[in-house]
C-alpha cells in the first residue's frame, strides 16, 4: 500500500479509538428491535422521533455518535473498504466477494458512459442553472433515455400498479397493525408478472440503481466542467469510481492520496438513516413511481440549505471570519443573532458526528502545502473549539459531516458550488438501497395532519361577500 495512503488508514483508526473512548459509557438507545405494528412512538415537529419502517441498511446512534452500514462500523469501512464495495454492501446486504466486486465494478464502468444523455443536457444552459437543478435534469434525461416509462406500454395503469403492489389507497384509517392494507384490492395472486410489473421492476430495479450510481457521478462532473467553460471529459474505464470522478472534474488523474480521500468522502456520505433526502426518495418510490423520479426527489430535498449545502456555507463562513483572532467575536455575534452556524448541530447526533471525526484529520492531512486553504483550516479549528466550548455540553452542538468536507473538496480542486452535487454522488447509493429495501414490503407513505381549522361555516355567495369577511 502507498506509504501516504497507509498513513490515512492509521489516521482513521486513531479517530476510531478516540470516538470509542469518548462515548463508551453512554447508554445504548432503543430502536433496534423488529416492529410490532401498530407502533406507538413520541413524535415531534418534522416527524422527529417517528419510525417510518424497519431497515437493515444503516444505523445512526445519535448519543454515541456511531454510524453503521449493514452492521459494519463506518471507521472500519473507511479504513479498509472502497466506495464500490460499500455501494454493493448497502444494496445487497453483504460485502462482495472478489468476483462479485469485479462484476459490479464493470457494470458501474459501463454505466459511466452517458454520451447521448450528456449531449441532451448540454442543450440547456447548464452554466446558468442551479447545479442541483442541472443534476436533477440530468437524471430525468437518463430516465428518458433508459426506460420506457413514458412510452404507452410502459406507463403503469393505476389498477395495474395497485394490483401489482396489492396495496390500498390509504384512507384516514386508524392503523391496527395489519401487515397488508385494510382495503386491499383482491388481485388474483397467481397472476404472472405483467409487462407493467416487469417495467416497474426494471425502472426500480437493481440495474437502474447501478445506472444511477454511476450516472450521477458522470453528470455531476460534466456540470462542473461546463460551469468552468469546458467540455465534459470522457470517463476513463481503467480508473476506480472515485478516481474517475476526480479525473472527469479536473482533467488530471488524481494522486493515490487524492483518490483515497475522495473514496473515503464518498463512503462517509453514502447513507445516513431517514434523512430528509432519503425519506423524500422513499416517499416517491412508495407510490410505485420509478427510481429515477425517486432519486430526483432526493436531489430536490438535498438542495435545501438545512440539509445540503452547509459545507459550501462553511467555506463562506470561514472567509467571512477572516482570521483566527476574529473567531470569538464572530461566534458572539452569531449567538446573539440566534444564527445557525453551518456545519454544526444535527437532528440526530447529540455527540460528535463520526464523519467529522474522520474528515477533520483528512483535511489536516491534505492542506499541507496548500497556501490558500491552510489559513481556512486554522480558522475552522478555532471555530470548532469556540462553538464546542459554548454549545457542546449545553446544547449538544458539535461539528457535523459538513464542517470539514468543504475544506477536503477544496483541496481536491472542487469549486464550492459543486459540494452539494458531490453529496448526491455519494448519497444516491443510500437512496437507491433504501428504495429497493422498502419496495420489498411497500406501503404508500401517507401520514396524517391534525386538523385544527373550523367546521360548519355557512357559504356566502360572492356578491354578498365584503372585504371584511374572513
Ligand atoms: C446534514 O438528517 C441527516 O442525517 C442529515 C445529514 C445526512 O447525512 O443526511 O447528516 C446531512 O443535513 C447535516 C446538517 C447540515 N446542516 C447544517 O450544518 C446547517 C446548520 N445546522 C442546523 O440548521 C441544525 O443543526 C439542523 C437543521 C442540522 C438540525 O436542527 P434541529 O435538530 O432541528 O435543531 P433545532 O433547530 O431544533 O435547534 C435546537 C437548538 C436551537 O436553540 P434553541 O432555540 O433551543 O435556543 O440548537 C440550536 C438552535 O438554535 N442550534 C444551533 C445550530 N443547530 C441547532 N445553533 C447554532 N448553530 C447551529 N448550527
Amino acid at each position: 500500500m502507498h506509504k501516504e495512503t497507509k498513513a490515512i488508514t492509521n489516521l482513521i483508526l486513531k479517530a476510531a479509538k478516540m470516538a470509542r473512548q469518548e462515548t463508551s459509557d453512554t447508554p445504548e438507545p432503543e430502536h433496534t428491535k423488529p416492529i410490532q405494528w401498530p407502533l406507538h412512538c413520541t413524535v415531534g415537529p418534522g416527524l422527529e422521533g417517528a419510525i417510518a419502517c424497519e431497515s437493515r441498511i444503516g444505523y445512526v446512534n445519535g448519543s454515541k455518535g456511531w454510524l453503521i452500514y449493514r452492521g459494519y462500523d463506518i471507521f472500519n469501512l473507511c479504513a479498509y473498504s472502497t466506495f464500490e464495495e460499500v455501494c454493493y454492501l448497502l444494496m445487497h446486504g453483504s460485502l462482495p466477494t472478489a468476483p462479485q466486486l469485479e462484476a459490479f465494478k464493470n457494470k458501474l464502468i459501463n454505466y459511466r458512459f452517458l454520451n447521448a444523455t450528456l449531449r441532451l443536457l448540454m442543450g440547456f444552459q447548464v452554466e446558468k442553472m442551479n447545479a442541483m437543478a442541472a443534476l436533477r435534469l440530468g437524471t430525468n434525461l437518463m430516465r428518458q433515455e433508459f426506460t420506457f416509462m413514458d412510452q404507452e406500454e410502459g406507463r403503469p395503469t393505476t389498477i395495474d400498479a395497485i394490483g401489482s403492489d396489492e396495496d390500498s389507497i390509504p384512507m384516514e384509517t386508524i392503523p391496527k397493525g395489519e401487515k397488508q392494507a385494510i382495503y386491499e384490492f383482491k388481485w388474483p395472486r397467481q397472476h404472472k408478472k405483467s409487462r407493467v410489473t416487469q417495467l416497474l421492476e426494471e425502472a426500480c430495479g437493481i440495474e437502474a440503481c447501478y445506472h444511477l450510481i454511476s450516472g450521477v457521478a458522470t453528470i455531476t462532473a460534466a456540470i462542473t466542467r461546463v460551469r468552468q467553460g469546458h467540455m465534459p471529459i470522457e470517463p476513463d474505464p481503467k480508473l476506480s469510481h472515485a478516481a474517475n470522478f476526480l479525473y472527469m472534474i479536473t482533467g488530471r488523474r488524481p494522486t493515490p492520496v487524492e483518490e483515497r480521500i475522495m473514496d473515503i468522502a464518498l463512503i462517509l456520505h453514502a447513507d445516513h438513516g431517514m434523512n430528509a433526502s432519503t425519506f423524500a426518495a422513499m416517499v416517491v418510490a412508495s407510490t410505485l413511481s420509478d427510481i429515477y423520479f425517486s432519486v430526483g426527489a432526493g436531489i430536490a430535498a438535498l438542495n435545501g440549505p438545512l440539509h445540503g449545502g452547509a459545507n459550501e456555507q462553511v467555506i463562506h463562513t470561514l472567509n467571512e471570519i477572516g482570521d483566527i483572532d476574529s473567531v470569538k467575536a464572530w461566534v458572539e455575534r452569531a449567538s446573539a443573532g440566534k444564527r445557525k452556524i453551518a456545519g454544526f448541530g444535527h437532528r440526530v447526533y447529540k455527540a460528535y458526528d463520526p464523519r467529522a471525526r474522520i474528515l477533520g484529520p483528512l483535511a489536516k492531512f491534505l492542506i499541507k502545502g496548500k497556501k490558500e486553504i491552510e489559513p481556512l483550516f486554522r480558522i475552522a479549528q478555532e471555530l470548532e473549539k469556540e462553538v464546542i466550548s459554548r454549545f457542546g455540553a449545553k446544547k449538544k452542538i458539535f461539528p457535523n459531516v459538513d464542517f470539514f468536507s468543504g475544506i477536503v473538496y477544496s483541496c481536491l480542486g472542487i469549486a464550492p458550488e459543486m459540494f452539494t452535487p458531490i453529496f448526491a454522488v455519494s448519497r444516491v447509493s443510500g437512496w437507491t438501497a433504501r428504495v429497493l429495501e422498502y419496495l420489498q414490503n411497500n406501503r404508500i407513505f401517507r401520514p396524517r395532519a391534525m386538523y385544527v381549522g373550523e367546521f360548519n361555516k355557512k357559504f356566502v355567495p360572492l356578491n354578498q361577500r365584503n372585504r371584511t369577511i374572513n
